[in-house]
């Protein structure tokens, strides 16, 4: 049977299949004494806490020495929790190795593009593709599962830890000859991979795998196409590894569903999450926000994006944080509210769970200036107080929101892997471009118009979808251009930008000029690139600034509408932002350079009046509140989240109050809030 995609939940605290809002965290009892896990249990029950995440980085208290065990601690605390009716997500423990194994074998540490070791005394430092490293990290998976695989407490296996966080990318000879291996499978033959990767350019050209090595420090730019298989293949070799746990989990316990914790979050971009979302049997991220202008959107987005992922479905938020982190420049904690109003906006895109890391705020060790649910200050602090109402909240208000799936949007904006990794590279038109900010542009748009949209994976199916929005598709293959055309010609609406359909799979470009096979489509044909300095502007004709990038572009299709031209510099006079009618009814809007967020929400709400696709909020609502759909049997679930910092009236808003107002009161939101409205479905 394939899992893919399957929403396998874990069992729930009664051990039924129940649908139920889990709440917990990451869980670290071997930091503590046995008095303080007795008070642990007793305030997690307070809090309403029904599952923690445990044993991520035990691998040194579980196994001592390469024959030596000690279980004894951990199976006592497996049974507190139980005899608490608490869930365990245990972890496999294989996250970070113990100093036995890495001062026997320091061939398994990794190396970077430099020739450095890193060495231990933080975590992760193992190599994705060391072959010891696993045949030691799979035995003490299996110890793990047929330790704990039938203890009445497990209800889900969390493989390892954010898989990728710091290892992803390992220059050493293990990945050297694991390279080759993931080449020789992809292209076959050196002259496939001397095609590929342009060898004929620098005198690269290879005779012989043997002479094949991940891009190390070089004299120049390295090769781009070895660049970007490099990060193809780094995400693989996690992935791979994932599998190997994976199946030893499912050959010892085919009951128990499988997870790993991704990291959908602006800042990360080394793991192809669209490849990796088909290999678990649900969806698992974490997340911590970004201080700045785009704090909340970009939780909204990636949250989204999360279920983009889970294929709608509901997925479980691993971790996230009740205040502040430790590992920003200044960590800043959360205002009153914020807690659960975070918390909910993930409910909102589709979590069945709310963890955090982590359960009790160390003494000791990198992470003791990290938040918790139980800080420093104890149980008698606000953040415990937040916590334990929040518990509340999801056991009791919003029970019956579980398992519910998100509301497919009329509009989409697409997130591609390939695209995100090459324009991050180096030798491009110009540096500082960023695909996945450029969505998460277009998304704070949309929030501002009050316009909710889906944040979806490249190869997520677009029927259904009036609007797609695809900004910096830089890397096009011709089958995904085969695809949007399509869509194009079924009627939907299509919106690129500058620097997409600009190269192959193989990173060569588009003969003729970008956006290689969108040209007919859009109707025009980008003739130069002309990036622009940082802090240089143009003038566009419809009073618009544009920053960044501009395309001198010509029309190819006497049928384009011009919307709006440059109207300073070299430029001048020339079409800016184009659209192309499709016979089916279609549209491909084509916008050639960077815009600020007012322009661009300017230009977006045209965009959608042209397409027909408006906002489902009142006007007073829009731009200071987002609101998200989750939908039931018989009802739906508006989640309705204050994006400002003052109350907002929710007058005139029908549906009946679970959460955030009294039943019977004024509807107002307020600041920092959220309100759950249940809707009849159909109403
Ligand atoms: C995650 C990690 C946790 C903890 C947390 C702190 O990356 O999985 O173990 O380090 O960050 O924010």
């Amino acid at each position: 049977m394939s899992r893919t995609h399957a929403y396998n939940q874990p069992r729930g605290p009664d051990g039924s299949a129940r649908r139920y809002l889990a709440y917990g965290a990451d869980y670290n009892p071997e930091q503590w004494s046995r008095e303080v896990w007795a008070e642990d249990v007793r305030l997690m029950r307070e809090a309403g806490v029904n599952i923690v995440n445990l044993g991520i980085f035990s691998w040194a208290r579980i196994q001592t020495g390469p024959n030596t065990w000690d279980f004894t601690w951990l199976d006592e605390v497996m049974d507190l929790l139980h005899d608490n009716g608490i869930t365990v997500d245990l972890a496999t423990a294989t996250a970070s190795p113990p100093a036995w194994l890495t001062t026997a074998h320091p061939e398994i540490l990794p190396v970077t593009h430099t020739g450095e070791t890193l060495w231990p005394g933080a975590r992760q430092h193992w190599r994705p593709t060391s072959p010891v490293f696993r045949e030691h990290a799979l035995r003490l998976a299996e110890a793990m599962a047929e330790r704990y695989g039938n203890h009445p407490a497990l209800v889900a296996w969390h493989v390892s830890n954010e898989l990728g966080c710091h290892n992803i990318y390992d220059y050493s000879e293990d990945a050297a000859t694991a390279f080759r291996g993931w080449l020789r499978h992809r292209y076959g033959t050196l002259d496939a991979l001397n095609h590929a990767w342009g060898t004929a350019f620098w005198s690269q050209h290879y005779t012989d795998w043997e002479q094949i090595l991940p891009p190390r420090l070089a004299a120049s730019h390295a090769n781009p196409t070895q660049q970007l298989d490099f990060k193809r293949f780094s995400s693989d070799a996690l992935l791979e590894y994932f599998r190997a746990e994976r199946e030893i989990l499912r050959r010892l316990t085919p009951h128990v569903p499988v997870t790993t914790n991704f990291m959908v979050m602006g800042h990360i971009t080394g793991m192809n999450y669209a490849e990796w979302a088909h290999e678990v049997d649900f969806v698992s991220n974490d997340h911590y926000v970004h201080p700045g202008p785009q704090r909340l959107d970009e939780l909204s987005f990636s949250a989204n994006l999360t279920s983009g992922l889970a294929r709608g479905r509901p997925w479980y938020l691993m971790e996230h944080s009740t205040s502040a982190v430790n590992w920003q420049p200044v960590n800043v904690p959360k205002a009153p509210g914020e807690l659960s109003r975070d918390s909910l906006l993930h409910v909102a895109h589709g979590a069945d769970a709310v963890c955090y890391f982590q359960w009790r705020q160390s003494a000791a060790g990198a992470e003791k200036y990290h938040s918790a649910m139980v800080p420093h200050a104890g149980a008698d602090s606000r953040v415990f107080r937040e916590v334990t109402e929040l518990g509340r909240v999801l056991g009791e208000d919003l029970a019956e929101v579980a398992g519910t799936e998100r509301r497919r949007s009329r509009t989409a904006i697409i997130i591609d892997w390939e695209s995100r990794w090459a324009v991050e590279r180096d030798s491009l038109p110009r540096s500082g471009l960023d695909h996945h900010q450029e969505a998460l542009d277009w998304y704070s748009a949309f929030l501002d118009l009050g316009v909710r949209a889906d944040v979806v994976p490249s190869d997520a199916p677009l029927e259904g979808y009036d609007t797609v929005i695809a900004p910096m598709l830089n890397v096009l293959p011709q089958d995904v251009a085969d695809h949007l055309t399509a869509y194009v010609n079924g009627g939907g609406h299509l919106v690129t930008t500058y620097f997409s359909g600009v190269v192959d799979q193989n990173d060569h470009v588009h003969p003729g000029g970008s956006p290689g096979p969108l040209r007919e489509l859009l109707g025009i044909r980008v003739e130069e690139f002309a990036p622009l300095l940082d802090g240089a502007s143009l003038a566009l004709d419809d009073g618009s600034v544009a920053t960044l990038w501009s395309d001198d572009l010509a029309v190819i299709d006497p049928s384009v509408t011009v919307l709006a031209s440059y109207a300073s510099g070299h430029l001048s006079g020339q079409p800016a932002i184009t659209r192309r009618s499709a016979p089916g009814g279609g549209s491909a809007t084509y916008v050639s350079t960077h815009l600020n967020r007012k322009d661009l929400t300017a230009l977006s709400k045209k965009l959608l009046e042209t397409f027909g696709v408006h906002s489902e909020l009142p006007e007073d609502l829009r731009e200071r509140v987002e609101l998200t759909v989750r939908a039931g049997e018989s009802a739906e679930y508006w989640f309705l989240t204050n994006r400002t910092e003052e109350s907002v009236s929710l007058a005139g808003l029908a549906g009946e109050p679970l959460t955030g107002l009294s039943k019977t009161g004024e509807h107002t939101l307020p600041a920092r809030g959220t309100v759950v409205l249940r809707v009849p479905s159909g109403s």
